[in-house]
């Protein structure tokens, strides 16, 4: 597929907004920032709300603050092989994938063709890098079916979900970019992994992992030590590996579906 085939836009976002009294006071001490409120079902809200909490970016929110954003959500249908999002324009809307499923391509330099590089499915969101950093739109993204999406504005998006979000990737990247494992990601593939990690913190002596148990989270020191015991021919617990900053431990149960 070449880039032509992704020139056929259509305004997306259309529709009226109106101005929640109790936000605009609330944001109006903190500035001049008003919300916008699109009205929703309790069914839509309730959705929204259940796919928002499988967002890393938007579970990280206070309550009050995801009801904003899913009052500042306006919905977008598009059509199968519509373009929403053009590789290069100038972009001021995020984009949650409510139903159907969307295909992200992008050129690289040098090539004559887009690579297809991931599909959306519902529960995602995309066009978040031109609101976080101001750059052209980074990829495209084109609708592999019918598909229901809900846009975010530039402005929601600053005001709740930047500082945050840019705050976590710059903290976890320098972090992750350490770790010999993903040396081999691209920058984009690290920062989504930022997106997910979560800290926890341990008291020394408690176990962060027991033998036998399932599994399915991998960790990284952040900083501090670990160690794994596994029990000897004799029974005894023994030290068999010591962890510190920016190891890593948990992958075997994820990489072979096996028992810790
Ligand atoms: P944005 O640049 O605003 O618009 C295109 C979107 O494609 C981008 O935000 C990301 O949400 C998404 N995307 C997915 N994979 C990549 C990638 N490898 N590089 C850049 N953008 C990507």
């Amino acid at each position: 597929m070449t880039l032509e085939q992704f020139n056929t836009k259509k305004p997306l976002v259309k529709g009226r907004t109106s101005v929640s009294a109790e936000v605009y006071g609330l944001f109006n001490k903190k500035g001049q920032f008003v919300p916008k409120v699109y009205p929703k079902s309790q069914d839509i809200e309730h959705a929204l709300l259940n796919k928002l909490n499988e967002s890393f970016m938007f579970r990280a929110l206070e309550s009050s603050e995801q009801k904003i954003v899913i009052d500042a959500m306006q919905e977008v249908r598009v059509e199968k092989g519509q373009v929403i999002i053009n590789q290069g324009d100038d972009g001021d809307v995020l984009y949650f994938v409510f139903q159907g499923s969307l295909d992200c391509y992008k050129l690289f330099p040098g090539q004559s063709a887009p690579t297809n590089l991931l599909t959306y499915t519902p529960g995602m969101s995309f066009g978040e890098l031109a609101l976080l950093y101001n750059t052209p739109r980074a990829a495209s993204i084109k609708a592999n079916e019918a598909s229901v999406l809900y846009s975010l504005d530039r402005e929601c998006f600053n005001n709740i979900v930047k500082e945050s979000a840019i705050r976590r990737r710059e903290k976890y990247d320098s972090f992750l970019s350490e770790v010999e494992l993903l040396q081999e990601l691209e920058p984009y593939e690290r920062s989504k992994l930022c997106d997910c990690l979560v800290s926890h913190t341990y008291a020394p002596g408690s176990y962060i992992i027991k033998e036998g148990e399932s599994g399915d989270t991998f960790y990284f020191i952040e900083s501090g030590k670990a160690y794994a015991t596994k029990k000897n021919a004799s029974g005894q617990q023994e030290t068999v590996y010591e962890y510190e900053n920016n190891d890593y431990f948990g992958e075997l149960a994820l990489l072979k579906d096996i028992p810790r």
